[in-house]
């Protein structure tokens, strides 16, 4: 059976009625243009064809709201009056509670719902398992009743729940990943025209994807980093240079003031500039199908996360400089807000499964840790269906 199907089989047996409308989101790879979303940036990034399901019907009992999560089988319920009801920053049961009331402050009349989710975006590795539950209960309650928001809007409410009810300043990349994918292609954002164009992934290319294992949590240091990054565009404008966002910075301008930067806003602003401009060019040399050129730039991004924007982990470090030793991958990196979570390897898609198992085998030698492998394809953007009025079922 499959996701979908198993989704309205729980419906049915968690609350006895069948679905009305069934949901469902991507996670996403960011394959370059770390950390530059809310720098008014530039990011390639690939919805992937890992997804959350989200079947809901109406509650036609009482006025709650009512989901349950089908792999650990726990259950949440509030009611819609969402101002008078507190749940801890980490719990899973705000990203709900955060879409239904954000969905709410623009006027979308969410009826009492009871629904069950079900996926398979690993969690809190960095392929934005929030992003494809937010964007499929976004999706779904738009649909369950019946109205509409422009997609640019869906997104907001994403990424509102995120910095409001779970605590993360996160920016747009993920939801625009989540909801803008198409199979066998790259998502190129600008977060400052706010332009978004697909990319297609050249023949010959898989990417493999590994989870260090090291859970990474988008709260404190996440927020840090923003705050570095602001700092640094701060520092700027009170030195009179007319930047409104690192989008305005490059390196020539940065190497000015080098010497009188405190060295975390300096080094922050390096890694996003230098993100940026590696967007840029990747975009050329995919066009060219350069797989080996914008390998070197996957493994350079890479390298300024570790010195500069210090969100890798030796874990992480260790899987980059594994793929550095392979005969043949095209370039490694981590990949999402990083502190943990995976690296995406560009590799030759003959080489797949043996690269796999070489990862596998040595991470494993190196750190006493079994990672999880996958071979990612880029999927498609999040879509919703209407099933059937719901009912009691007999
Ligand atoms: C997380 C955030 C995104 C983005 C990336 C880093 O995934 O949710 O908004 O900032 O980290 O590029």
């Amino acid at each position: 059976m499959s996701r979908f199907d198993d989704v309205c089989r729980g419906t049915e047996d968690s609350f006895g009625v069948s679905p009305e409308v069934v949901a469902s989101a991507p996670g996403r790879l960011e394959i370059l243009g770390n950390h530059t979303d809310y720098n008014e940036g530039v990011v390639l990034s690939t919805a992937v064809d890992c997804r959350t399901y989200f079947a809901v019907a109406r509650n036609r009992e009482d006025m709650k709201c009512r989901v349950k999560e089908l792999s650990q089988g726990q259950s949440r319920c509030f009611g819609l009056d969402i101002a008078q009801e507190e749940l801890p920053h980490s719990d899973w049961g705000n990203y709900v509670k955060g879409v239904v009331a954000c969905l709410q402050q623009r006027g979308v009349n969410v009826p009492a719902f009871q629904g069950c989710i079900l996926g398979d975006v690993p969690l809190s590795a960095g392929m934005s398992s929030s992003a494809a539950l937010e964007m499929s209960l976004v999706y779904g309650l738009l649909c369950l009743s019946g109205e509409s928001l422009e997609w640019q809007e869906i997104a907001r409410v994403g990424q509102q729940a995120e910095n409001d009810y779970v605590g993360a300043q996160t920016g747009l990349l993920d939801q625009y990943s989540s909801i803008n994918g198409v199979a066998n292609n790259f998502v190129f954002c600008d977060f400052r025209s706010y332009e978004v164009k697909t990319v297609p992934v050249p023949e010959g290319v898989a990417l493999v994807v590994a989870n260090s294992k090291v859970k990474h949590s988008l709260t404190d240091e996440y927020n840090e980093r923003r705050k570095d990054c602001e700092a640094a565009v701060s520092f700027l404008q009170s030195h009179g240079e007319n930047v409104d966002s690192l989008r305005d910075v490059d390196r020539k301008l940065l190497g000015k003031y080098k010497e009188q930067m405190e060295p975390l806003p300096y080094h922050r602003a390096l890694h996003v500039t230098g993100e940026n401009e590696r967007v840029k060019e990747a975009l050329t040399l995919l066009e060219r199908e350069d797989l080996e050129g914008f390998g070197k730039l996957l493994n350079a991004s890479h390298e300024s996360s570790r010195i500069n924007f210090q969100n890798s982990t030796p874990e992480l470090d260790i899987l980059v400089a594994l793929s550095q030793e392979y005969n043949g991958v095209y370039g490694a990196r981590l990949s999402g807000g990083g502190f943990g979570g995976i690296t995406v390897h560009a590799v030759p898609d003959t080489v797949t499964s043996a690269y796999s198992e070489y990862l596998r085998a040595e991470y494993k030698k190196q750190t006493g840790v079994d990672p999880d492998i996958i071979t990612c394809h880029s999927g498609d953007g999040a879509s919703a269906e209407r099933i059937k009025a719901a009912g009691a079922l007999s």
